[in-house]
């Protein structure tokens, strides 16, 4: 047990070395805490712990976070008036049925446009080192603005969605009231990241397990955890996000059999860097809830997790795994999921056609709702987070 904790240790520290070198923004830094917050949130890998092979989600209440900001962020993530059409939100695309995810292979915005990537949880996003698969936002006040302007996804003009949010008098006066310099594009990315951090979720059985010891996990479970450490999941997979601490190279070890991935020539972190040894490198994504987020990798290309296990096995563990081996590791990641989720899906049932017709119903509220009226968004766009919503707090 000790032997492999350090075996762990020192992978971890590997990943960590790997990481591309690029500095904590100390401006930003001074800004967030000026705000308020604490700022390992928001950089998650200066924690000292952070990268430690597991480590349990801290509760959300551990949070210095300001109720007004939240309930602005909250109202603004599932404000479909922030896309150029008014027919999408935030909230189009993460989900909480979907465990935060949208369920489709490549994300929906606009106009039906089609992006590149696949929508990945918002939940537990807070303690992901950086944001996006190419790890090309810092942290979530300038990851929330990214959205916004992106063609593919609400495709608006920022200048013209501050004009606007200005002539809705409810926003206005948040604005005014909540920060010093009112309505600007930073605070815009601030109170809708307040919502993205508010969606932190430490009921998995998992979390349970590790922080209070409440929860048993089952005997396929802990078998599943063992392996998961044991072929190397964990060299990469750790930390509280067990992922998110860290950029990989996507076939570091086996060639990559996945054909619709290489077809796709997504060349992650090198259309940043321009760095021949970022081709193919991704932000490690969290496995958080992962069994809820199907379907999986940067480009949705797998749609069942078992599948998914086993691509990772060969490529970045350079094994194939036993099919006794994926069950139980499938069966442990089923424990990383939140439990208020969880339920949520199950008791849909049918998951493709109710992801249609959630799909339809809030386009169809998205297209009632753009006359500016006064708002009260929440309960219309998102029942489903929502719902948690009112679960953790009562
Ligand atoms: C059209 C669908 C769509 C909409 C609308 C959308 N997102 Fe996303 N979101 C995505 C996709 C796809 C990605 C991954 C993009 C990438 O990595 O290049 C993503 C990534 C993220 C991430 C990073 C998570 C991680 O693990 O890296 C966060 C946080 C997030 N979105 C929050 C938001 C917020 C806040 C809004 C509203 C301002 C929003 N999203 C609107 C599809 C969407
Ligand atoms: C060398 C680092 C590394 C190792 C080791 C590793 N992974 Fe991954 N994992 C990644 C990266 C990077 C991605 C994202 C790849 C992409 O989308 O192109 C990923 C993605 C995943 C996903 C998809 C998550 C999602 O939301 O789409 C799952 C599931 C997963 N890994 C499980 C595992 C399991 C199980 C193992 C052990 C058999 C493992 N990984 C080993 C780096 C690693």
């Amino acid at each position: 047990m000790i032997k492999r904790s350090i075996g762990i240790l020192s992978l971890s520290l590997l990943a960590m070395v790997s990481r591309a070198d690029e500095k904590i923004d100390e401006a930003y830094q001074a800004f967030l805490q000026s705000q308020g917050e604490a700022s390992w949130i928001n950089a998650a890998a200066n924690h000292p712990l952070a990268n430690t092979a597991n480590r349990p989600i801290p509760p959300i209440e551990s949070f210095s976070s300001d109720p007004a900001k939240q309930a602005l962020g909250f109202e603004l993530f599932h404000d479909a008036r922030l896309s150029r059409s008014g027919t999408v939100s935030c909230s189009s695309c993460h989900t909480g049925m979907m465990g935060g995810a949208d369920g489709s292979r490549v994300s929906v915005g606009v106009g039906g446009l089609l992006g590149t990537r696949n929508s990945p949880t918002v939940f537990n996003s807070a303690f992901n080192f950086r944001q996006f698969w190419d790890g090309r936002a810092f942290d979530l006040d300038s990851q929330a603005l990214g959205p916004i302007t992106n063609p593919v996804e609400m495709g608006h003009d920022l200048e013209v969605v501050l004009q606007n949010l200005a002539t809705i008098p409810h926003y206005a006066e948040q604005f005014a009231s909540i920060y010093p310099d009112g309505l600007t594009a930073a605070n815009l990315g601030n109170a809708i990241a307040q919502h993205s951090r508010d969606m932190t979720r430490s009921d998995s059985r998992f979390n349970e397990h590790l922080s209070t010891g409440a929860v048993t996990l089952s005997e396929q479970e802990l078998r599943g955890w063992e392996r998961f450490n044991d072929v190397g999941c964990a060299s990469c997979h750790n930390g509280i996000n067990l992922g998110g601490n860290s950029y990989q190279k996507m076939g570091n070890v086996g060639p990559l059999s996945n054909t619709a991935m290489i077809a796709s020539l997504d060349e992650g972190l090198f259309a940043r860097t321009g760095r021949e040894q970022d081709r193919q490198v991704f932000k490690v994504p969290s496995l958080n809830n992962v069994a809820l987020t199907a379907p999986y990798f940067h480009d949705g290309s797998v749609s069942s997790l078992e599948e998914a296990v086993r691509q990772m096995g060969q490529v970045s563990g350079g094994r194939k795994l036993s099919n006794a081996d994926v069950e139980d590791i499938v069966s442990f990641l089923g424990s990383l999921s939140s439990e208020a989720f969880a339920g949520m899906s199950s008791r849909m049932g049918n998951m493709g056609g109710m992801r249609q017709q959630m799909r339809q119903r809030m386009q169809q509220m998205h297209h009632g709702e753009q006359q500016g009226q006064q708002m009260n968004h929440g309960q219309h766009h998102d029942a489903s987070t929502d719902q948690t919503r009112q679960m953790r707090r009562h």
